[in-house]
């Protein structure tokens, strides 16, 4: 006779914030965070983002001061995208060791050294006239492999200008090689790549094109991938960890979770995760309305972002959500 079967009781777990704390399976910490930032050359104070309330284009000072408020909550990191003054074909302020990226790096790694794993896009489209993320043949396609000559001069002047982590976001073929070889040959063995490797053709980066001012005209689906195509973004990241990509990101994040718990489970380098510019202005926007928690919102979705898989979280509420923490 087998014995009747217990009458199982999960909900004994959750009868106490204390009990719930006990038996929690994801938690998200401040060190697991990176802030997306923005440069802005040829301004003196910070420019509100109205695509995305409560993000700024920031002047140097301005940037100086929120990457030490950054590492003063203890944050992972910053990733900076630089928008510039001057654009032309080739997006040759990208490497001009005066060019405003550049000059932001210089000026968060004096800032903060260590403190902050100081991370920059390396890619051209915030450069170009034309706001591609790479040069243009003469039918106007994007054209791959002078673009990873210009990737490799990028994250060259990066790395001088004090990066510890470049980060191809323009879904080159070869991109993470090509940087990689070059980072190596000149004296950077020690300059780590985050590989953007399933960047996907997402109508979530809408509001950050206006955070830097894009001028894409047309779209980015020769190149970034097709959201309906799960087996080809991991065939992206295996690729990107043979190149030597040190960790490999899925992007956009909340909408492609299913992606990113594959990758998770198949990735022998550790997994980032971006949560884009759409997903943070549809919160903003639904909590500006009264119409969510917004806080409740914001946590739940990292935790799922962490849930899924993600080592690290790249969010535009990095520093807010890492001062809640410390409350
Ligand atoms: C392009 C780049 C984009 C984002 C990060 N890097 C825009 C794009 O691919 O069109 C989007 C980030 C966001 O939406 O928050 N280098």
């Amino acid at each position: 006779m087998t014995s009747p079967a217990p009458f199982f009781r999960p909900r004994r777990v959750r009868q106490s914030a204390a009990m719930r704390g006990l038996v929690r399976e994801t938690r998200v910490s401040a060190q697991q965070l990176i802030a997306p930032v923005f440069v802005r050359e040829g301004i003196d104070s910070p420019v509100p983002i109205t695509s995305m309330p409560g993000q700024f284009q920031f002047d140097i000072d301005s940037l100086r001061r929120y990457a030490a408020e950054c590492a003063e909550a203890g944050i992972g990191g910053i990733d900076l995208f630089g928008v510039p003054e001057m654009r032309d074909p080739t997006g040759s302020q990208a490497w001009a060791e005066d060019g405003i990226l550049n000059r932001g790096i210089t000026a968060i790694a004096e800032e903060v050294g260590d403190a902050l794993v100081i991370c920059a896009d390396t890619c051209l489209d915030e450069f170009t006239d034309h706001g591609h993320c790479g040069v243009l043949d003469e039918q106007g396609r994007v054209d791959n492999d002078p673009t990873l000559d210009l990737y490799v001069k990028m994250a060259l002047s990066q790395a001088e200008s004090g990066a510890h982590m470049v980060s191809p976001s323009g879904m080159m073929d070869g991109q993470v090689r090509a940087i990689r070889e070059a980072l190596d040959d000149n004296g950077h063995a020690d300059v780590a790549i985050l590989a953007y490797s399933a960047k996907y053709a997402s109508a979530f980066y809408g509001p950050f094109r206006e955070a830097v001012d894009s001028t894409l005209k047309g779209d980015r689906r020769t190149y970034q991938q097709d959201p309906a195509n799960k087996r080809e973004g991991v065939r992206e990241v295996l690729l990107d960890i043979e190149e030597g990509a040190d960790i490999v990101m899925v992007k956009p994040a909340l909408a492609y979770l299913d992606v990113l718990a594959e990758v998770a489970s198949l990735s022998s380098v550790p997994v980032a995760a971006y949560q884009v510019s759409g997903e943070y202005a549809m919160v903003e926007a639904a909590a500006a309305n009264g119409w969510i928690n917004r806080d409740a919102i914001i946590d739940e979705s990292i935790t799922a972002i962490v849930r899924a898989g993600a080592d690290m979280v790249l969010t535009y509420w990095a520093l807010e959500v890492a001062k809640r923490f410390r409350k």
